[in-house]
């Protein structure tokens, strides 16, 4: 077993939790001025660090996208895997979709900063896409999630019907999961059943209307959830509920 597969499984046994958190705090980016200054910057990390610090015996992992990383730049990044890498799981979504060679540059910048895993498009395929990913990650003993079909409707349009073949191409290339949506949950029951080796990630529950633990009863192993969580007045609290639903 690979080290991030070890490391997910036992963040999620230690709290009894299949919750990953969407660190993307929409609110306060949203509410940013056109050019962040230093004391805003500093305001979002101490909302992102009060908030890791409230929910942390709740939630197994956190997924970091683009948006939030550049607001709060990668060394600050950097500071919060570190002083939470004993509490949580980390894994950065940018959704890597590049040539060979600069998707490996981006690898290194990410996970020298401390993730655990990274997602990427599978839809660059396997020969000099999702293959160079998964053996630059192994470097790091880092894992690949790779992203086999989206949860918004557009989705449904391309990337959504060809995600058998996305999921061949990433089984293929020795990724160590999926990010599949939890809006489509029949792509999930049809990946579990096909790979049951693969971790597999949903979102889409909350803000996005599937109901929670609806990817985990179709065979997902965590739920990526944000809004729902960091936009609700008492997130401890809301964390205890959702987990509540999704134990039901
Ligand atoms: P919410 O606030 O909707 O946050 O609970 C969901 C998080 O997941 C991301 N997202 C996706 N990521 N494939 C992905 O890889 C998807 O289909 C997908 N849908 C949502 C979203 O950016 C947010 O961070």
């Amino acid at each position: 077993m690979n080290n991030f597969k070890e490391l997910a499984l036992k963040y999620a046994k230690e709290k009894n939790s299949r919750i990953v958190l969407a660190l993307d705090l929409y609110k306060e980016l949203y509410t940013l001025p056109l050019k962040i200054r230093e004391n805003e910057r500093k305001n979002l990390l101490d909302s992102a660090i009060n908030l890791l610090s409230n929910i942390e015996d709740y939630i197994a992992g956190i997924k970091i996208g683009l948006s939030f990383s550049l607001c709060v730049n990668l060394d600050n990044l950097e500071e919060i895997i570190k002083n939470f890498s004993n509490k949580y799981f980390f894994i950065c979504d940018f959704k890597i979709a590049d040539i060979g060679y600069t998707n490996s540059l981006i690898i290194r910048n990410i996970l020298n900063i401390g993730f655990n895993a990274v997602i990427a498009h599978a839809i660059i395929g396997f020969k000099d896409g999702l293959e160079k990913i998964v053996s630059e990650a192994k470097k790091f003993n880092a894992g690949v999630l790779a992203l086999c079909a989206m949860s918004h409707t557009g989705a449904e349009e391309f990337i959504n019907k060809h995600y058998i073949e996305l999921l061949e191409i990433s089984a293929k290339s020795k990724v160590d999961g999926f990010v599949l949506p939890a809006t489509y949950p029949l792509y999930i029951s049809n990946a579990r059943k096909i790979y049951p080796w693969a971790l597999i990630f949903s979102p889409g529950v909350g803000a996005q209307k599937a109901a929670f633990g609806s990817a985990i009863n179709n065979g997902a192993d965590f739920e990526i959830i944000g809004r729902a969580i960091y936009e609700a007045k008492n997130p401890k609290k809301e964390v205890e509920k959702i987990l509540k639903e999704m134990n039901r």
